[in-house]
């Protein structure tokens, strides 16, 4: 059987919310909506600020949404500026049937704008171009510009890079899926990010997407995903000490069988701090099912020159102070699954990799559930990790495909379950649990109010798996 397993160590992050970054969490603006800037990037002005732009997603449209911009001053709070290039209706590119994904803005100094560039195309993916647009003011609007094939190539995902010793930018761009695709280029932009000039590298057919610098002071890692669709794979870096190579074998940034703690790459944020430099990983948590509620894992990256390694490092809620560069992991209380109360057809059961060496399984519909006691509230909204391990990925169900496990198999991406604090049953929050890997237990925020003191309980169900019922049902026959 599968079933939901839920290891909980609820993990508190005390004080205001806001303030802090939440890997997976629900991002919402400073107007109360969902942060809506997904395959993002952040081009940093002149005063500091940071500009998010992405790609705006709603609930029915899931492409050709335009590009959406957002500022904060410590990457924790963001403004929305609406869209910075809407879709036109009938335009050949940019209309709502076009595909606009991944922008990336950068300044230029010789025409004094705002220069966007993005993978444009149409809605099958047939026409593989570079979309161009400007703007005097970095929020836009931009206008557009053109869509041209890179030095006459394919090119699909894409990524913009620039070199702060030199500050010379270059594309970077998967050239497609085809057989005489499958490369990832490297591309040099001429000086006014215009046009591209030059191939600067090509990694050859290693079939990767996704691609991103990050530059140390003493090398250059480029970050790609495998091409897993939505699916989160693992993603892998190749270092080089110049853009031109030559670049290294590609090697795993993250512990395996996390698929990159379910997430794809994006874009890389450096932050030259006071103190200390602090390199962000900016990925994302696609979610096929509602893409436009698709979460954000922006975390660290560990990266050891003298090793030749990055490492992202998992944080549940963090810390991150603009000015000196330092970030700090914020830390809560945990419970555990082994003292928890479960109810129904819910039951602790021997796990040698969880906490406390149990988890509590069974847990399905609204009846079996586990609640944990005793639990301290600071009588605000405060943020609550589940830890929990998801094995839907080892089903399998009638549609092709998908699993590293299992033949034909189908990878559900998340299931539902139901959170209520307090009893008070009318008030249900709900937690997407992503699908992990036998033996794998990562975390899900939530943010929850719970009472002042530590008499507050936590209860978890089964509420639904939030697909049609034959996919993720029909796994927990397997
Ligand atoms: C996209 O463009 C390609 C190449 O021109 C074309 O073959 C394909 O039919 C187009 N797809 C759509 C949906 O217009
Ligand atoms: C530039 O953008 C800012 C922020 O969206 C806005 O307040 C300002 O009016 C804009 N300026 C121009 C010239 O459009
Ligand atoms: C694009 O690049 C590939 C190799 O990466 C090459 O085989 C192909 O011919 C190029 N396509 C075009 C249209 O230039
Ligand atoms: C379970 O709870 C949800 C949310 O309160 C409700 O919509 C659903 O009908 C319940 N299911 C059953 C079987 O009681």
């Amino acid at each position: 059987m599968a079933r939901l397993s839920i290891l909980a160590s609820f993990l508190f992050a005390g004080l205001s919310a806001t303030r802090y970054i939440v890997p997976g969490g629900r991002w919402h603006d400073t107007d109360g909506n969902l942060v809506s800037a997904h395959a993002g990037s952040v081009t940093v002005d002149k005063t500091g600020k940071f500009w998010l732009f992405g790609e705006y997603k709603v609930e029915g449209q899931t492409e050709g949404g335009g590009v959406s911009v957002y500022s904060s001053d410590d990457l924790a709070t963001w403004e929305s500026h609406g869209l910075a290039l809407a879709p036109v209706k009938g335009h050949p590119y940019i209309s709502p049937s076009n595909i606009i994904q991944r922008p990336k803005v950068v300044y230029s100094k010789i025409s004094n704008e705002y220069h966007m560039w993005w993978h444009a195309d149409n809605s099958s993916y047939g026409l593989l171009l570079q979309g161009f647009a400007r703007s005097p003011n970095i929020s836009g609007p931009y206008t557009f510009v053109s869509a041209t094939a890179p030095l006459g190539n394919w090119s699909q995902d894409f990524g913009l890079f620039t070199d702060y010793k030199d500050g010379r930018s270059c594309a970077l761009y998967s050239n497609g899926d085809s057989k005489e695709g499958r490369d990832v280029y490297l591309t040099s932009y001429n000086e006014d990010t215009t046009a591209l000039d030059m191939v600067i590298h090509r990694f050859d057919k290693y079939d990767l997407e996704a691609p991103t610098i990050v530059q140390t002071d003493k090398s250059y890692y480029a970050l790609m995903s495998h091409k897993t669709g939505y699916r989160p794979n693992n993603v892998v870096a190749f270092r080089a000490d110049s853009m031109a190579g030559p670049w290294s074998q590609p090697f795993m940034v993250a512990p395996l069988n996390t698929r990159t703690f379910n997430s794809q790459s994006g874009f890389t944020l450096t932050i030259r701090g006071r103190k200390k430099t602090t390199y962000l990983y900016l990925g994302d948590q696609w979610d096929s099912n509602s893409l436009w509620e698709s979460r954000y894992i922006w975390l660290p990256m560990q990266i050891d020159d003298a090793k030749k390694t990055l490492d992202l490092v998992w944080n549940d809620v963090y810390d991150l102070d603009v000015e000196s560069g330092d970030w700090w992991p914020v830390r809560g209380q945990a419970y555990y699954a082994a003292d928890a109360r479960v109810a129904g057809g819910a039951f602790k059961q021997e796990a040698n990799f969880a906490s406390k060496g149990t988890v509590v399984a069974g847990i399905y519909g609204n009846d079996s559930t586990v609640t944990f006691e005793g639990v301290e509230g600071a009588g605000k909204p405060q943020w609550v990790s589940f830890y929990y391990q998801n094995t839907d990925d080892m089903g399998f169900g009638d549609q092709p495909g998908g699993t590293p496990d299992r033949i034909g198999g189908a990878w559900q991406l998340r299931r539902i379950a139901s959170v209520v604090v307090n009893g008070k049953a009318e008030e249900v929050e709900t937690l997407f649990q992503r699908d992990t890997h036998k033996g794998i237990v990562l975390s899900t925020p939530l943010l929850l109010t719970l009472e002042k003191g530590r008499r507050n309980t936590i209860t978890v169900g089964g509420l639904w798996n939030g697909f049609d019922y034959k996919g993720a049902d029909w796994a927990g026959q397997g």
